[in-house]
């Protein structure tokens, strides 16, 4: 099968075309022919090396869409040529053929989604989810605050968080033009992310708000825990602007300000917790099926062009979500 492999981890140049034999499900697996991969920051880590020394040629991708070709023994409620999306907890996603486990394999049947959408879909409307709902838990009424507004993660979670009740929801981002691009998502207002602490306090009349979602990192973290209500959370899942992390966090301002730190990390759910995992999925899933959820593909590439791809969303010049074209 044709994918897009790294053996030694870089820049976007180690991603290469090669061909690799089709793989053959295993027990609870599910052989997928893939039909779009989602493209994500945390591929990008992946091939940087932050998740770890490659062995060999290393496939990465976390999410697609496709036909279900074969399932291993024990998989039911899947059949071959069922159109599916599917989170890929090992990745493998940037390839004609992945293996998938089984729980979380999604019929599309039902759900109203195509094939396009369904593969930018399970991977960044999980973590929004799982951010909001599990690790910030999120409560009706709530006032919500997004970093990388604009992104993948930011622009679905803006929008499940209406669903899930918050009152009002702001966002940041870098540049003007994210902030009018991230507006269609329904926020309130969204701030260059350079002195965001003094508008989100003028925002809510100096309150704060009661959910912080961080996937930047450094000091946009610090200064979140500034513009936090009394019980506000901030919520961190991601490192995208690869500072060092907090690990010096020091715990007496929690306690002195009733504030609160959660993180999110979907890996660990899907080996530790696999049945909420594939809950938040569905749960997320049945937003963008009754319309109130929107994943906006804004780039279509061919798989031989995930390199650049990942260029743009590593330098921060993507908005909304870019998929790969696998299927010719
Ligand atoms: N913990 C988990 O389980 C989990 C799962 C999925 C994703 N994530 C994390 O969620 C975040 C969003 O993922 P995504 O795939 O949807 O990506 P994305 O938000 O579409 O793109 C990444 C965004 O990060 C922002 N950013 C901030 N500092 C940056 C820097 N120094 N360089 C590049 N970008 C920077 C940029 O937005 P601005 O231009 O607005 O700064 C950029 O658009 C990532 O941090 C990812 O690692 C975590």
């Amino acid at each position: 099968m044709r994918a897009i492999a790294f053996k030694e981890t870089g820049g976007p140049e180690v991603l290469r075309p090669v061909e690799l034999p089709d793989p053959q499900p295993g027990r609870g697996e599910v052989l997928i022919q893939v039909s779009y991969a989602g493209v994500n920051y945390g591929e990008v880590q992946h091939r940087l090396g932050d998740f770890g020394v490659p062995e060999g040629e290393t496939v990465t991708g976390l999410e697609v869409s496709g036909t279900v070709v074969e399932s291993g023994a024990d998989v039911t409620g899947l059949k071959p040529g069922d159109e599916v999306a599917a989170y890929l907890p090992d990745g493998g996603g940037y390839a004609e053929y992945v293996l998938a486990p089984a729980p979380f394999v999604f019929p599309l049947e039902g759900l109203g989604l195509d094939l396009r959408t369904a593969g930018a879909a399970p991977l960044v409307l999980t973590t929004a989810y799982g951010v909001l709902a599990g690790a910030g838990r999120i409560a009706s009424g709530d006032t919500v605050l997004i970093h990388a507004a604009a992104g993948g993660v930011g622009s679905a979670a803006a929008q499940l968080a209406r669903s899930l009740g918050a009152a009002a929801v702001y966002g940041t981002v870098s540049t003007q033009e994210k902030a009018e691009y991230a507006r269609r998502f329904g926020y309130d207002d969204v701030f260059l992310r350079d002195g965001f602490a003094d508008a989100v306090r003028d925002a809510t009349s100096g309150r704060g708000v009661d959910l912080v979602l961080d996937p930047v990192g450094g000091p946009t973290r610090l200064a979140s825990f500034e513009v936090l209500a009394p019980f506000g959370r901030v919520a961190v899942y991601g490192e995208a602007a690869r500072h060092p992390d907090l690990t010096t966090l020091p715990v007496l301002p929690l306690w002195k300000n009733n504030r609160a730190l959660t993180g999110y990390n979907i890996g660990d759910l899907a080996r530790r917790a696999p049945e909420t995992l594939r809950r938040h999925t569905l749960a997320a899933l049945g937003e963008v099926a009754s319309g109130a959820v929107c994943i906006d593909i804004t780039a279509e590439y061919d798989l031989a062009d995930a390199a650049k791809a990942q260029r743009l969303l590593e330098a921060g010049e993507n908005r909304g979500k870019a998929v790969l074209r696998v299927r010719r």
